[in-house]
């Protein structure tokens, strides 16, 4: 009449420096003994009521009579691995469990890009490294839910990898990535890399051509886009306009475009004639012509 294991070891999952708590299931243990040992090492943890290892983080109960309850606190991933209880029986009778640490993700700063600056055309490849176990998963997303282009030439609100290589880069990549780290193990965290994509100034112009009768107040119009952000101004006959009360130049910014607008009041006889809208920034500069004509018989509406 031997003792016997009344329930099954369960394996048992626990986040990083939680407790873990493994329990053996004994019945008509007479005057055997229950050792608690880990498996890979061979090592005796317990035996009965007596903690043998000079590991301080364990410790044994006995409940009931029949449970030896084997707990670690502060449980390490070096604690990962099969844990065995085993009763001195001869032969020996015993069963294994598995104890599984686990790690939320954490992001780790050095191989992770920062904030990237680069030239329009070239190439990038902005990088996250994660720890934790499961592995994680790295993430791609783009902080507005733009579209991010993947190698393969398509693209996707998201994209899974280490490495986000993204061939010629134009000004629509520019913006904040995230890369977002994720295991399971609350909780997820996530990094955000700016991508900043530089080019020199340029200009389109709707109408290059405006007409406008005397004493009629009058709107020049040119749309440029640069980064840096460009300074903006007009001309006219290679003088720059010196804003005043009948030529008010106003510009209106959404990220790396500009829309320039020069309103003249009260056209007079000399103001037809060529007008240039200008941008300028560290990587160049460039201009858009716009000629007002005079329409000589303009209609009032009185
Ligand atoms: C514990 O896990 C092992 C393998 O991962 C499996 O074979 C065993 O059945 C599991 N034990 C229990 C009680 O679920
Ligand atoms: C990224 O990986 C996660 C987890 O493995 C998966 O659920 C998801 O579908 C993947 N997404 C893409 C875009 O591949
Ligand atoms: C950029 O990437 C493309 C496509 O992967 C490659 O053909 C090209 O040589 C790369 N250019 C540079 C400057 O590395
Ligand atoms: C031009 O603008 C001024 C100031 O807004 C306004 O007082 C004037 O009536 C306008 N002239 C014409 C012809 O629309
Ligand atoms: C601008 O130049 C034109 C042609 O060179 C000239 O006829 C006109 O008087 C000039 N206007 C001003 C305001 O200097």
């Amino acid at each position: 009449d031997l003792p016997k294991f009344g329930e099954l070891l369960q394996n048992v999952t626990v986040p990083v420096s939680r407790e873990a708590v493994l329990q053996c299931v004994v019945d008509n243990l007479q005057t055997y003994k229950i050792a608690w040992l880990r498996v890979d090492t061979q090592t005796i943890l317990t035996i009965q009521n007596h903690v043998i290892t000079k590991n301080h983080r364990m410790s044994i109960t006995h409940a009931e009579k029949r449970a030896w309850i084997l707990r670690i606190r502060d449980v390490k991933e070096s604690d990962k691995g099969w844990y065995m209880c085993q009763i001195n029986t001869d032969p020996m009778k015993s069963q294994v469990g598995y104890l599984d640490v686990v790690v939320p993700p954490d992001i780790l700063d050095y191989p992770t890009s920062t904030d990237m600056v680069i030239r329009e055309g070239s190439n990038v490849t902005l990088k996250c490294a994660a720890t934790g176990s499961p592995t994680p998963t790295i993430t791609w997303r783009r902080e507005g839910g733009e579209l991010i282009p993947l190698p393969n030439g398509a693209e996707a609100v998201a994209y899974n990898g280490s490495f986000l290589t993204i061939a010629k880069v134009n000004r629509l990549n520019m913006g904040a990535y995230l890369c977002i780290a994720s295991n399971g193990i609350p909780p997820t965290v996530s990094k955000r890399v700016m991508l900043i994509v530089h080019f020199p100034p340029m200009i389109w112009i709707q109408n290059q051509l405006v007409g406008a009768a005397l004493t009629q107040n009058i709107t020049l119009e040119c749309q440029s886009e640069a980064y840096p952000k460009s300074i903006n101004y007009w001309m006219k006959n290679d003088t720059i306009i010196v804003p005043g009360e009948r030529f008010v130049p106003e510009t209106f910014e959404s990220g790396y475009k500009i829309t320039m607008r020069l309103t003249i009041y009260e056209v007079d006889i000399q103001d037809f004639g060529a007008y240039r809208c200008v941008a300028k920034n560290s990587l160049g500069d460039t201009d858009g012509a716009i000629k007002l004509y005079h329409i000589p018989h303009h209609h009032h509406h009185h």
